[in-house]
């Protein structure tokens, strides 16, 4: 008997786009499942004034199918120089939805991030006042501190200071990887959430690592121990409202990925969703698939749910093309390492 599960059209909160042609290939493949996505401001140069904000929005909407059915939620990327005026202008328009905090070189393209904290306390006491989150990567980049342990770390040192010194902030940690993070995200109060990615529903560093090096399974933050993954699968599965979807998915051209210094990245976008139904089914708890995917993000973001539904079959394992054609080149798919059996009815 075929199996079906139909929830809420889900979104994704923290999605890589990216411009020019590797927008024009991608944004079709988020667009096919997901109502809305938090756009990611770190291109080259980052996306910092509101005008920008309209500028990439702008590019994104040309870039979609005609009919498409999907709203990019736009974000600033914080920098020390940041206008708290121009931000709260662009957040009050609707433009924007949450501003970026990048620590300055923990991750791709985050050159223009932030330093030294206190020179954006101002900014940040603005956005507790109107109401605009900030979505955090949160590792530190101190060359002393282990890479598997930035996170850890970052949360000690860096957010939970943050948090206390800015009452009513409202932060979501994004793609969190460890037990330490989830259970910060768990602990924080209505206004604290937390995105998990699909990858790290389903790698942990032996992945990465055993067998030869894995360059598509390399992001940022890195996948950690197996007792970490298992924590993420427990927080994404448990209905918690502090936990929702953000894929993540960041494209890179296998000739950028595959380089004695590869870049970070791993692009889920066009099998995000079989992949999360066959990890929850794995868990017996599809029945927490839509809250995850679909309720607990546009709650955090105090946004109604999608009333447009999306249907999903089990059945014969579904084949995914291994790699997207771009003009750029080609990027190649998150593979799961396993069968995927469920499907989505377009
Ligand atoms: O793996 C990652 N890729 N992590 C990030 O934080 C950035 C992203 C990208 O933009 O490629
Ligand atoms: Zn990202």
């Amino acid at each position: 008997m075929t199996q079906r599960l139909t929830i809420r059209r889900p979104d994704d909160w923290h999605l890589h786009l990216r411009d020019g042609a590797m927008l024009a290939a991608v944004a079709p493949e988020s667009a096919r499942h997901f109502a809305r996505a938090i756009i990611m401001p770190n291109l080259v140069p980052p996306v910092v004034t509101g005008a920008q904000a309209a500028a990439y929005r702008d590019r994104i909407l040309s870039a979609l199918p005609d009919g498409a059915d999907f709203t990019p939620l736009m974000t600033l990327y914080l920098t020390e120089e940041t206008d708290a005026d121009d931000l709260a202008a662009a957040h009050a328009s609707g433009l924007i939805t949450a501003v970026k905090l990048y620590p300055a070189g923990a991750t791709t393209n985050s050159a223009s991030g932030v330093t030294d904290f206190d020179k954006v306390r101002p900014v940040l006491e603005r956005m507790a006042e109107i109401g605009c989150p900030l979505c955090v990567h949160g590792e530190v980049t101190d060359p002393a501190v282990d890479i598997f342990d930035r996170e850890a770390v970052f949360i000690d040192r860096v957010l939970d200071p943050i948090r206390s010194k800015t009452p009513g902030l409202r932060v979501v940690m994004e793609h969190i990887t460890t037990k330490q993070g989830a259970d910060y995200a768990r602990s924080g109060g209505p206004d604290l959430g937390a995105t998990i990615t699909t990858h790290h529903l389903v790698i942990n560093r032996n992945h990465i690592l055993v067998g030869g090096i894995k360059p598509h399974y390399y992001c940022l933050p890195v996948a950690k121990r197996e007792e970490h993954r298992k924590a993420l699968v427990a927080a994404a599965t448990s209905g918690d409202a502090s936990f929702f979807l953000g894929t993540d998915s960041a494209p890179h051209t296998d000739p950028a990925k595959l380089q004695p210094c590869g870049c970070a990245g791993c692009f889920t976008a066009p099998n995000t969703l079989s992949i999360l139904a066959e990890v929850f089914d794995r868990e017996g708890a599809l029945d927490q698939l839509e809250a995850f995917a679909s309720l607990n993000g546009p709650a955090f973001y105090r946004l109604p749910a999608n009333e447009a539904r999306l249907t999903l079959t089990k059945g014969d394992p579904v084949q995914y093309p291994p790699q997207l054609e771009t003009d750029d080149g080609p990027v190649t798919l998150f593979d799961p390492g396993y069968a995927l059996h469920w499907a989505i009815q377009d």
